[in-house]
């Protein structure tokens, strides 16, 4: 078999994909065991949220299923729901976009992998690449591009803040410099960092943006309006260079793969033939649902009651726990959060590696994501050293006990760690 050079690309089994499959594999072997999964991107399963989908999309099969799942529709979106999205963001925001503005497509990452695909790779006057502003960030942006090399990422400023916290910053003169540039794609808040990229930092990229004429593309996963998972309410920006990604899939439905771009019809109408050509279209039973969610801003009620409260109280939650937790001689610390459903932990000691925590953990049960795969040369950080194989991404969304009793283990592998490292036998204390 001949693979082309896409192809290779492809076929290659990204950071995520090896950490899903590992997973899939530890678990299915021994389905007995007790296993605790703190490296999960799933939202959490809240009741509430749960059972006002499943209300909305039982009044979509039933008053819809003729209409969208027995026929193909429009490559753009269902237009019930291209209106909804167009009136909701309008009343919301105070902009005046239109269905010209709007493509739906099957989750975020098709509609990241669509305009990768579209405005990075080799082109007929030069070729480009992804260019990430700062990493780490979501692992499945290295999947992205079908050429080799394609996706960068720019190392960030490290500072450390007080005693157990530390925060990122871009580094826009470096991110100024990256003269190939096609696209740039950051996620805010992020994935895993929980960091939202300050308005300076934003005014900062669209004027590299607009300086070497390319799109910036902002991943609102985690954002507002919608599952609101950010400390702030920031409003998403309408500006001519901005592609705005929203996904549906932190408001509770991963599973229907949906979500949709709002940006300037010239990098819109592309993107909808893109779509024509590879997918035809999203599921329409899950716009019909969603458009449900929009009309009338159903879903603001549902993020404000219950779905930001949840992870706000779950941070909370989390931070005390490894407070309490986690040995206090060892020099960790906590990414400074502002949103998204991942606590970030940085174990400064010259004695830590993410694999290896991970491998501990595995054999007693827990998962969590090593750190490594958000940046995209782990190994080569010329400012960061060895921090990217010092960190590990630790999901807030399982239930408490299970959260309590991984950070428990985690709290005893660092300590085997520390003392391995030190020549003890760990059994001192
Ligand atoms: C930052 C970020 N973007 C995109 C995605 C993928 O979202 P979707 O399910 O909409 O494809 C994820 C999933 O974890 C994510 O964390």
């Amino acid at each position: 078999m001949e693979l082309s050079r896409a192809g290779l690309e492809m076929a290659r089994l990204s950071g995520l994909r090896g950490i899903m499959e590992d997973i899939a594999l530890a678990t299915g072997a021994a389905p007995g065991r007790a296993w605790r999964n703190l490296g999960v991107g799933n939202p959490a399963a809240i009741p509430e949220v749960c059972g006002w989908w499943q209300r909305l999309a039982t009044e979509a099969l039933t008053g819809s299923f003729a209409d969208t799942s027995c026929r193909y529709g429009p490559s753009r979106g269902l237009p019930r729901l291209v209106d909804a999205i167009v009136g909701y963001f309008n009343r919301r925001y105070g902009w005046t976009i239109g269905p010209r503005n709007v493509v739906v497509g099957p989750g975020s990452q098709m509609l990241c992998f669509m305009a990768a695909a579209m405005f990075t790779g080799p082109g007929a006057a030069r070729d480009t690449e992804l260019v990430l502003p700062m990493t780490p960030d979501y692992t499945g942006y290295q999947g992205l591009s079908m050429t080799a090399g394609g996706v960068r990422g720019v190392e960030p400023i490290l500072r450390t803040e007080g005693e157990r916290t530390f925060g990122y910053r871009i580094d826009l003169t470096a991110v100024s410099e990256q003269a190939n540039a096609g696209m740039f794609l950051i996620s805010t808040p992020s994935n895993p960092a929980g960091r939202r990229a300050t308005p300076e930092e934003l005014d900062g990229l669209l004027d590299i943006a607009e300086a070497r004429d390319v799109p910036l593309m902002l991943d609102l996963a985690y954002g507002h309006p919608f599952p609101g998972i950010a400390e702030a309410p920031t409003a998403p920006i309408w500006h001519e260079r901005v592609i705005n990604s929203f996904s549906l899939s932190k408001t509770g439905l991963p599973g229907e793969r949906l979500g949709f771009v709002i940006a300037d019809e010239r990098y819109v109408t592309p993107l909808v033939s893109f779509l024509a050509n590879s997918a035809l279209h999203a599921p329409q039973l899950a716009q019909a649902t969603l458009a449900r969610a929009l009309e009338g801003d159903a879903i603001d009620a549902v993020v404000a009651s219950v779905i930001t409260p949840f992870y706000a109280e779950r941070r909370k939650y989390m931070e005390e726990l490894l407070v309490q937790a986690l040995p206090c001689e060892v020099s960790w610390r906590l990414h400074r959060s502002e949103g998204g459903m991942f606590v970030w932990l940085w174990v400064d000691e010259d004695w830590f590696d993410d694999l290896e925590l991970c491998r501990l953990l595995k054999e007693r049960g827990v998962f969590v994501v090593p750190g490594r795969h958000f940046f995209t040369e782990p190994e080569r950080g010329a400012r960061l050293g060895r921090h990217p194989r010092q960190c590990v991404r630790i999901s807030m969304t399982p239930d408490p006990a299970d959260l309590t009793a991984g950070v428990e283990r985690i709290a005893a592998a660092l300590a085997d760690m520390r003392d391995r490292a030190a020549g003890t036998t760990g059994n001192d204390n």
